[in-house]
């Protein structure tokens, strides 16, 4: 089964013909909401709102190890993770969707890991490439079926939050390599890794990160509503697209 994690901007999924919505206990805690299944022509999916229904949870508040538990637990295998990001570099302009290859974490105190020597003994895992390869590829063939470029590789730069960065922060940043920026791609993609989840992610480069382009002195939260709104019309479509692959 394939799991979608909805970001801001997509807490729901319109249009899919919800089958149950099941609320979820783990060893970790409650996930970020119920768990909502639906089929999407014939093929079943699993969906979570990684902000909670209603959009409440901050990224640093976020029970990652029990979103990505339940999602395993309920028979997901596969999992495509909704990322609202900043663009750094170049070609990452508002509007870009991108499904990035690598991550920087500058992320803390979140719980990271498993494999923490209490619930579980303690193991290091190989992170090298931290995103699913087949994964990518599904999801980059969806974008082709529906017409739309698909940025094939960007270093994803995930931050604290929830203020957004300072020009220098995000200077730094450029500087090391990081050409998106997002608050929650970290720890959810290496707890996924723990698990064996095939992940990857569909970012949705909603403004340009802080002190580029236009946002040189503020980023406009305004703006950034506007272009969300528009990219998460064209994430369903390759979602839609992903769903009816038969790849799961
Ligand atoms: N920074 C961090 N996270 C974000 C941004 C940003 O500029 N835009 C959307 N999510």
């Amino acid at each position: 089964m394939l799991g979608i994690i909805g970001g801001s901007g997509l807490d729901q999924l319109s249009g899919l013909e919800i089958t149950e919505r099941r609320a979820c206990a783990t060893p970790y805690g409650e996930p970020s909401a119920d768990l909502v299944f639906c089929t999407l022509r014939g093929q079943a999916l699993v969906f979570l709102p990684r902000h909670g229904a209603d959009h409440s949870i901050a990224p640093h508040h976020i029970n990652y190890r029990a979103n990505m538990w339940a999602l395993q637990e309920q028979g997901a295998r596969n999992v495509v993770a909704v990322s609202t990001v900043g663009g750094i570099s170049g070609t990452m302009v508002a509007g870009a969707l991108v499904v990035p290859d690598q991550i920087i974490d500058y992320t803390h105190g979140r719980e990271s890991t498993y494999f923490d020597g209490i619930k579980q003994p303690l193991q290091h895992i190989d992170f090298t490439l931290p995103f699913c390869a087949d994964m990518r590829r599904r999801l980059l063939a969806a974008g082709r079926t529906c017409g739309f470029e698909l940025l094939d590789g960007a270093t994803y730069g995930a931050t604290q939050g929830p203020r957004l960065e300072t020009a220098a922060e995000i200077n730094r940043m450029e500087r090391d390599g990081a050409d998106i920026v997002g608050m929650t791609g970290m720890p959810e993609a290496v707890l996924a890794r723990e698990l064996g989840l095939g992940y990857a992610m569909l970012a949705v480069v909603v403004n340009p990160a802080a002190g580029k382009g236009n946002n040189a002195k503020t980023v406009s939260l305004d703006d950034i509503l506007t272009v969300s709104d528009a990219a998460m019309k064209k994430v369903r479509l390759i979602l839609d697209a992903l769903g009816s692959d038969r790849g799961d």
